[in-house]
């Protein structure tokens, strides 16, 4: 039985060559207990492979979390309690190890490395994974392009930092997509609502402009109406196309106004 679990699997790789043969180092040092040894040394070598699994655990989580924080996980928080409370069952096994028969030992480490690491590793350092893949796909999209610049500031600067805003928020899909656009529709009558006033106000607001703003809303609008028969990463990508879309649009109605827009500022 410890032989079989202690094996590793290919399903257990989470893509990324350090974190891996760092998992693979844990099996390794774990299958350390159940080697063959005399009767009466059974008990140390358990013992000694425990307190060697704990501490390379340790180095392991230290380093998972580093990696995790390079790279903007947005769940690290999470990941790094679920760390701490495998490190807080290891410190209470290890102090119920006197008190423990041999073959209660041999059986219990077995299936707490399961939970540990198997379980751990199968259900949430692959979710880590899964968010890399996802962030590769979107590199190079919702990012800000100085060709999106229509020499504006206050402008240039929401888009900026809408991009990357927008980008986190689909990464981490704290929301479901339908709130997402939900949200991003609200959010964008209400800035065109400003926008209008304020071009308002400067008399340089023109029906062609007007016209833009209510194209965009109409693209997202049907966005959301076909969503249901998007898939996930479909959607995901129409988003973010939209978004570029949105900026080169928009851009382009406004360099109609520019002239006046940089008269009357
Ligand atoms: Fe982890
Ligand atoms: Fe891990």
């Amino acid at each position: 039985m410890p032989e079989r679990i202690l094996q590793w699997k290919e399903e257990y790789s989470i893509g990324e060559e350090e974190i891996d043969s760092q998992h693979k180092r844990l099996f390794e040092i774990a299958a350390g207990a159940f080697s063959i040894v005399s009767p009466s040394e059974r008990a140390a070598k358990v013992k000694e492979t425990i307190r060697r699994l704990v501490e390379y655990t340790r180095f392991h989580f230290d380093e998972e979390e580093r990696f995790m924080k390079e790279e903007l996980y947005p769940h690290l928080d999470t990941h790094k309690e679920l760390h701490e409370e495998i490190i807080i069952s290891m410190n209470a096994f290890m102090r119920r190890i006197p008190e423990m028969k041999i073959q209660e030992l041999e059986k219990e480490l077995a299936f707490s490395i399961q939970s540990w690491f198997i379980d751990h590793i199968t259900q949430k350092d692959k979710q880590i994974q899964a968010w890399l893949q996802k962030k590769r796909r979107f590199e190079g999209l919702l990012e800000w392009n100085e060709e999106y610049a229509l020499k504006y500031e206050p402008l240039d600067s929401a888009y900026k930092a809408i991009l990357p805003e927008t980008k986190e928020m689909i990464l981490a899909r704290e929301e479901t997509p339908k709130q997402l656009l939900a949200r991003l529709e609200q959010n964008l009558i209400q800035h065109y609502r400003d926008e209008e006033a304020y071009l308002q106000s400067k008399k340089i607001l023109t029906p062609e402009h007007l016209l833009a703003h209510k194209k965009i809303i109409d693209i997202l609008q049907n966005l959301i109406k076909k969503m249901r028969f998007n898939d996930q990463n479909m959607l995901e990508r129409d988003l973010a196309l939209f978004f570029q879309g949105y900026l080169t649009r928009h851009k382009h109605s406004l360099l109609m106004n520019q002239e006046s827009l940089s008269i009357s500022l």
